[in-house]
């Protein structure tokens, strides 16, 4: 397994062509995608031709950065992904993401991998500043960004393709900021 990052429960690992039908289960869920497209799942297609590609053709174009499968260092279970996204055109900003399965939320996962992301792309990666967004009524979403030291940025609107309860209230952006990363461990 090629692993990237440990935390006390997870490991992160590179994602591989063999993760289709993971990637393909995880979407599937309607429940997991509520907030991402309105609940449709992803093509398998889509999964094994466009986005596999892309996610693996990202550990060479952006070494450090990409996303990461999430698996269950007591059971070997794939629990979902958590990404860390260089801006193209923002040196020393990326965007923090994650998704992960049903059966796993409510465990403290998305913050654990998060603050493990967090805390590599400060101290190792030379970010200067973490982002992450979301629909503003994705509450789940908003409380792992407040648990990871980020802090709510600003509200904003744009035309997503897809109709999703609550879209008229937007997307929020938070941020975390190296200074206040440094600020945040010295105080714990
Ligand atoms: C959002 C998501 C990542 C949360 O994962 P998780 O592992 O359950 O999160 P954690 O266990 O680390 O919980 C972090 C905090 O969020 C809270 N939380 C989690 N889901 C919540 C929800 N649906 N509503 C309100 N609060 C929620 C938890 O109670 C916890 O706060 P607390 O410690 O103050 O009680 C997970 O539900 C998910 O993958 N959802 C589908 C994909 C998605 O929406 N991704 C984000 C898109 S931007």
């Amino acid at each position: 397994m090629d692993c990237y990052l440990e935390t006390a429960r997870l490991i992160l690992r590179r994602f591989t062509a063999d993760d289709v039908d993971a990637l393909y289960d995880l979407d599937a869920d309607p429940a997991v995608t509520r907030y991402i497209n309105g609940g449709r799942p992803t093509p398998r297609e889509q999964v094994r031709d466009e986005l596999l590609p892309r996610w693996l053709a990202q550990y060479d174009d952006s070494p450090g950065f990409g996303r990461w499968a999430a698996v269950e260092k007591a059971t070997g279970a794939f629990l979902g992904w958590f990404a860390l996204t260089a801006e193209p055109g923002e040196p020393g900003t990326a965007e923090l993401g994650y998704r992960l399965c049903r059966a796993a939320w409510g465990r403290g996962y998305a913050t654990e991998g998060s603050r493990a992301l967090v805390d590599k792309g400060f101290a190792e990666l030379g970010l200067r500043r973490v982002t992450a967004n979301t629909m503003t009524v994705n509450a789940g979403s908003r409380r792992v960004m407040e648990k990871t030291g980020l802090r709510f940025l600003r509200t904003f609107f744009l035309d997503w393709p897809d109709q999703i309860d609550g879209g008229e209230h937007g997307d929020v952006e938070y941020e975390l900021r190296y200074d206040e990363w440094v600020t945040g461990r010295t105080a714990v």
